[in-house]
């Protein structure tokens, strides 16, 4: 059984991976500091998987606290989902976002040496390719041009992890290059929670179509896509939690770096996902198109054979589950996690 350090466990896509690697045997430690999550989940992974998982609230900046919890516990290795992630709060924000992102990374990283503890798996995301050229993207592309403070903190944190590994050759390094995960536990008791007005499509349109928003505002019907609306590779949450489970059981013992995009192959439009949202709450939903978004691409999907081939993982789940499960979780839960 091999205890894994899960920053920012509590999130999303955190707790959903906490749910997975507790289905397959591993002891998953959650430290966060519940700036952009609710403690309300951890007892929602406990009624899903009959485990509670140890929580720790802290701040991966804080290496006194990361100390105490590495001499508290044989970790085997670290899942480090901590971060903020908002595109948009991080162009008004940069000094906050390279402090929490980078900084916290390598507080955690300098408390994993002292602890002798070599084996990372990093949340990196598809906005490190920037516009690429052609699609699908392979693992190879260039990752120079990510336009905004979020993104570079995901392009500096990988350069950092590579020089980490090009020093220790021992370190055991997988960065997971997620596309755009949504979606839900199908239980539809847990979910993406977001704070304030969601910046994300799923979860605007899953607001939308519980009544809490009037309509979908849709940038841009002038793309060269299939029907002018900007094209995305959507991975449900599920899957990208299944994702990890794989890279810890494949790669976790492996030295050097690994670079995994995961993703579906498969892009689909904002109209084709709000139909699919329609489908899932049975009534029609409004909206209206309004200017591209800056910084916005026009379409982008993974090629993500590569973990097919070394991770022996795939995306099975489709978008009609995405938003079935979704709008599962809106339904049940208007207001997302309860305080207490
Ligand atoms: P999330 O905000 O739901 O989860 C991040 C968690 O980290 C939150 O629970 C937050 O409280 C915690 N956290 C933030 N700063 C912290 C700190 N300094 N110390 C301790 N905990 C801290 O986000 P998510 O969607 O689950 O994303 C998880 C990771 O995946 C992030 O690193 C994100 O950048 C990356 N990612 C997300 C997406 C996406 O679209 N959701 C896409 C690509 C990559
Ligand atoms: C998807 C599509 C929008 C909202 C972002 C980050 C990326 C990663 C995933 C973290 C686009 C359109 C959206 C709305 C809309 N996150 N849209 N109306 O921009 O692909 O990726 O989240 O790593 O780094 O950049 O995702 O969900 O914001 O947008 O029309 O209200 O939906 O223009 O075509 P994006 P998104």
């Amino acid at each position: 059984m091999s205890n894994i350090l899960v920053t920012g466990g509590a999130g999303y896509i955190g707790s959903h991976t906490c749910l997975q690697m507790i289905a397959a045997g591993f002891t998953p430690i959650i430290f966060d500091n519940f700036s952009n999550s609710k403690p309300t989940v951890v007892k929602r992974i406990a009624a899903i998987s009959g485990q509670t998982p140890q929580v720790y609230q802290g701040d991966i900046r804080n290496r006194h606290h990361l100390d105490e919890v590495f001499a508290q516990h044989h970790i085997d290795g670290v899942i480090h989902f901590a971060g903020l992630k908002a595109v948009g709060e991080s162009m008004a924000k940069p000094v906050e976002y390279y402090e929490n992102n980078v900084s916290g990374t390598l507080t955690l990283l300098q408390a994993m040496q002292a602890a002798n503890v070599k084996r990372i798996i990093f949340s990196s995301s598809a906005t490190v390719y920037g516009e690429p050229e052609s699609m699908p993207i392979h693992e190879d592309f260039p990752t120079l041009s990510a336009t905004n403070p979020y993104g570079q903190s995901k392009l500096m944190i990988e350069r950092i992890l590579q020089d980490l590994a090009k020093a220790q050759p021992d370190w055991s390094i997988t960065l997971l290059r997620y596309f755009n995960p949504v979606g839900a536990h199908p239980s539809g008791t847990m979910g993406e929670d977001p704070q304030g007005v969601p910046n994300n499509l799923a979860p605007y349109i899953a607001q939308v179509a519980v009544g809490r928003r009037e309509k979908l505002s849709i940038f841009g019907n002038d793309y060269p896509t299939v029907d002018g609306s900007g094209v995305r590779d959507y991975i449900h949450v599920m899957d990208l939690a299944d994702g990890h489970v794989a890279a810890l059981t494949y790669r976790l013992k492996q030295a050097g770096v690994h670079i995994y995009n995961l993703g579906t192959g498969q892009g689909y439009s904002v109209l084709q996902v709000l139909h699919a949202f329609e489908q899932a709450c049975g009534h029609s939903l409004a909206y209206q198109i309004c200017p591209r978004r800056a910084g916005d691409i026009a379409e982008c999907w993974a090629d993500s054979t590569k973990a097919a081939k070394e991770l022996h993982w795939q995306a099975t789940r489709s978008l009609s589950q995405m938003a079935d499960d979704t709008w599962r979780w809106q339904s049940n839960n208007p207001n997302g996690y309860p305080e207490s």
